[in-house]
């Protein structure tokens, strides 16, 4: 594999192929691991993810890279191999989430500031020779009526830059991640307010690495999808996509190689046909897909329930999903393919 930053992020996104994002962090796991009933402990995360990775056909075909936890990349599968050789073994990238969460914002109540610039430059390096190839930082948008605060969306932007700019030194692919949330706060706003907050937090993002001189044709960007809020009115698949490509169109330049969509909290297959309805009827210049945590994981984890003797299902249902969404990167899924399942 070719280890230019350029051509990282296009393999990245390179067609019907997306990013399986696997980097819930330990708490987020554990609740992940509640809604089955399975204790979260080292093995049983190991035992989990080792099932993802193996599932060879959906990978091969339909996953260019995964995003990892700390622990993760320096974990073996029960029979020794590295689980970053796993994913390598299957033609992926193995990528690494470095951002330290979400924290309060001192001063602007309902906001946060993601954390994890100090020693950055130093973890990257041990990332790097660990393996990883791309890395994830998440800033988190609040919004509302009143929400955010332009010290929000601007302090979040320049930690975006300074992190990516990093990431490029250290010849690693950033995505750059500035999620507008879809609950919270109170979660209630319409289609269109996110796509007022989504326009200004891209423009302000690139801004920033234009600032802090990332070269756009070596990262990847992962938005929300402009949508309403998770407790208002549900816009149509239609709306959804024509008011998220007209927001990106205004936004992102042609020369990022791809846009790769979080999930957020749309079930699996909304966040499928969201992603198929842009493809199929826009022309864009870049490619689109998924990077999707939830929508990708949510049937794979049920199916397995924490069980040894569900791994061949939980790899059906994963591979079901991949292949949906790997339809969906193309603008080729429907819902009788769907079904046929
Ligand atoms: P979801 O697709 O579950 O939102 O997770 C994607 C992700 O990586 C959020 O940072």
């Amino acid at each position: 594999m070719s280890e230019r930053l350029e051509d990282i992020a296009a393999a990245m996104v390179a067609d019907g192929k997306g990013l399986l994002a696997a980097d819930e962090s330990s708490g987020t796991i554990k609740k992940r691991f509640d809604t089955i009933g399975a204790e979260s402990t080292e093995s049983s995360r190991r035992d989990y993810r080792e099932m993802l990775f193996r599932a060879d056909d959906a990978m091969k075909a339909h996953v260019s890279g995964v995003i990892l936890f700390d622990e993760t990349l320096r974990q073996k599968a029960a029979d020794g191999t590295p689980l970053v050789d796993v994913i390598r073994a299957a033609g992926a990238f193995p990528g690494i989430k470095v951002d330290g969460g979400a924290k309060p914002l001192a001063g602007f109540a309902g906001e946060t500031v993601t954390e994890g610039l100090d020693g950055l430059r130093e973890r990257l390096t041990e990332y790097y020779g660990l393996g990883a190839r791309f890395s994830k930082w998440r800033a988190v948008i609040a919004i509302s009526d009143s929400l955010p605060n332009w010290t929000a969306v601007k302090q979040n932007a320049q930690a975006l830059a300074r992190y990516a700019a990093l990431c490029q030194e250290a010849g690693i692919v950033p995505i750059v991640e500035p999620e507008i949330t879809m609950d919270g706060t109170p979660g209630d706003h319409s289609i269109d307010r996110c796509a007022t907050v989504t326009e200004w937090v891209l423009n302000t993002v690139f801004d920033e690495l234009f600032d802090a001189r990332v070269s756009l044709e070596g990262m990847v960007l992962k938005p929300n999808m402009v949508i309403d809020g998770s407790k208002a009115r549900k816009a149509s698949v239609d709306e959804i996509a024509e008011k998220t490509v007209r927001c990106l169109k205004a936004t992102v330049p042609a020369a990022v190689p791809g846009i790769a969509f979080l999930s957020g909290g749309q079930n699996d297959k909304e966040a499928t046909a969201h992603l198929s309805a842009m493809n199929a009827a826009y022309d864009m210049p870049w490619k689109l897909t998924f990077s999707y945590g939830r929508a990708l994981q949510a049937a794979a984890l049920e199916a397995w329930g924490g069980k040894p003797e569900n791994v061949a299902a939980g790899q059906r249902a994963f591979g079901h999903r991949a292949r949906m969404n790997g339809l969906a990167a193309t603008g080729t899924w429907s819902q009788e393919l769907e079904n046929a399942a």
